[in-house]
């Protein structure tokens, strides 16, 4: 990688903003490879230096993996010349890098969503050929069974003749709310295949999507960045 100003390094992590980070390394608090940086603008290889903010490693990534819990009432896309999207949730310094949503939640939908600049990993993520498991947790107007299980199990026909892979259903409580296991991402999937069984989706959530689980600590609207140890499990799983 090539060399690049400190303070742009530091703000590409989207842990400071470009002041924040100028403030840091005028105190003395940002070490290139064991010597106090002078000045925001002073250069570095990230991939080649050691950078420690405070002592901990700066965790400079090529590319930029936000988890976003998505709320309700926002699109999954871009932008939008009438509603909110999910970009617009973003501080101003991740917005400006080119994030895009992997696949899409319907709007009403909350729950784990994946925001990055990296192109192939989310082109890996959404592939019918990967099947990545995505499980969703849902809330029906009417209770679910035994035989619902087994239809979902041996892979469903919906009205419009499509047809679905083996899902896993998994009943809680009276039957009214499920964990639904789907290893593809047709458009309005889960709702589409409970509505065939008689059931609506009153509410719904993704939990987790392949190696990746929301972090419960995000209440909906919060974000955070993927940890190292995230992004490296998702490259080893697909
Ligand atoms: N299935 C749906 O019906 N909606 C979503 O948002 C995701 C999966």
């Amino acid at each position: 990688m090539s060399l690049q100003r400190l303070d742009k390094l530091m703000a590409a992590t989207g842990r400071w903003s470009r002041r924040e980070a100028k403030e840091l390394i005028r105190q003395g608090r940002v070490l290139v490879n064991g010597l106090p940086a002078r000045s925001g603008e002073e250069k570095a290889d990230p991939e080649a230096a050691a950078i420690l903010v405070d002592g901990t490693d700066l965790g400079y990534s090529r590319f930029t993996y936000v988890m976003l819990n998505k709320p309700a009432g926002v699109l999954s896309a871009t932008e939008d010349p009438r509603q909110g999207t999910v970009l617009d949730l973003l501080a101003p310094e991740l917005r400006r890098r080119g994030l895009f949503p992997v696949g899409r939640l319907d709007k009403d939908t909350e729950g784990l969503l994946l925001l990055t600049d990296d192109g192939e990993l989310a082109h890996r993520l959404l592939s019918p050929k990967f099947h990545v498991d995505k499980v969703y947790y849902a809330r029906l107007d009417r209770p679910l069974g035994e035989a619902d299980r087994t239809a979902f199990q041996e892979g469903l026909t919906l009205e419009d003749g499509l047809r679905c892979l083996s899902a896993d259903l998994r009943l809680l409580g009276d039957g009214r709310e499920a964990l639904i296991t789907l290893r593809e991402g047709k458009f309005h999937q889960v709702k589409r295949m409970t509505a065939s069984r008689g059931a609506h989706v009153t509410y719904l959530k993704r939990l987790t999507m392949g190696p990746l689980t929301l972090d419960p600590v995000l209440p909906p609207g919060a974000y955070r960045l993927l940890t190292g140890e995230e992004v490296a499990k998702i490259r080893e799983n697909i």
